[in-house]
């Protein structure tokens, strides 16, 4: 390994782990069950287990895919028909496992195999020398052979040391050249595949944050906001884990003045459903190891 015993030990942990409580937490996706109570479960969980989140629990219904996650107070059940993607960040000292699944409430069987085929796919193909675009070529191809989309504008990612958007980015379709896999690179793949357009937009609503600037603010609801983002050494925060009111004033403030991202719900077309399955994977002289699995 190109890595030290330490950092693999961690990233190994933090998949094993992840792996474990995304079953769990899928297991409580039902038909009439809190989503809210699904997502503060389930986050406990891995704190229990003595490690932390890497972001928010997303869960994201039907045609959104990604960066949804329980609202403060949230009243959202799931329901018959809904297509749930359950996708969890765990860390371990800032080395992150990021593992997601998708739990289908309805007839999307074949949407579901979708994403897990062209996951299972790409990581069979991945070893050092392979590029990045050819990676999203087998993803494009595997979805499309299931009959449907992957979504263009969503890739997998490299995980650095507290940074859940490092290098390289993998697509989830096809693209000449890209990025040279190395022995070492530790990543996630995540394909998605989708009904809809094979485009995501961003929404209205945004939960989920990450502070990208250490300025000071002056607002006391501000100040509020950074007492939870500041621990997070740059990684994301939920708006529901802000104690108190006008939460939402602080948070605006702090978008405003550069301090916070940002990360609004993204959505396929209205009516589409959209699936996801993700591993995240440690690229070895021959292959990789799967973390995650
Ligand atoms: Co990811």
């Amino acid at each position: 390994m190109i890595m030290n015993d330490e950092v693999y030990e961690a990233y190994r942990e933090a998949g094993a782990l992840a792996k474990k409580m995304l079953h769990q937490g899928a297991d409580l996706v039902k038909v009439g069950a809190s989503l809210l109570e699904m997502v503060e479960v389930t986050e406990a969980m891995v704190v229990e287990e003595g490690a932390d989140l890497a972001f928010p629990l997303n869960i994201s219904f039907n045609e959104a895919a990604a960066h949804d996650t329980a609202m403060p107070g949230d009243e959202r059940t799931f329901s018959s028909g809904d297509l749930v993607k359950v996708d969890l960040g765990v860390q371990i000292d800032g080395y992150i496992a990021d593992t997601a699944l998708t739990v289908d409430l309805g007839d999307h069987a074949d949407l579901v195999e979708a994403s897990r085929a062209a996951l299972e796919a790409a990581i069979a193909v991945v070893r050092p020398g392979i590029t990045t675009g050819e990676i999203g070529t087998i993803i494009q191809a595997t979805i499309e052979e299931h009959g449907y989309k992957p979504v263009a504008n969503l890739t997998g990612h490299g995980l650095g040391h507290y940074d859940l958007h490092a290098s390289p980015t993998i697509p989830n379709i096809a693209m000449a050249g890209g990025a040279v896999i190395e022995e070492g690179m530790v990543f996630a793949i995540e394909p998605f595949a989708t009904t809809g357009s094979g485009r995501i937009s961003e929404g209205n609503r945004v939960e989920i944050y990450q502070q990208i600037a250490a300025r000071p603010a002056r607002l006391p609801s501000a100040r509020r906001v950074l007492k939870i983002a500041r621990p997070r050494r740059g990684l994301p925060f939920a708006r529901r884990w802000v104690p108190g009111g006008k939460v939402d004033i602080g948070l605006m403030n702090l978008v405003q003045s550069g301090i916070l991202h940002p990360f609004p719900v993204l959505h396929d077309v209205p009516g589409s459903f959209v699936s996801q399955a993700e591993h995240t994977l440690i690229v070895t002289a021959d292959g990789c190891e799967v973390t995650t699995r």
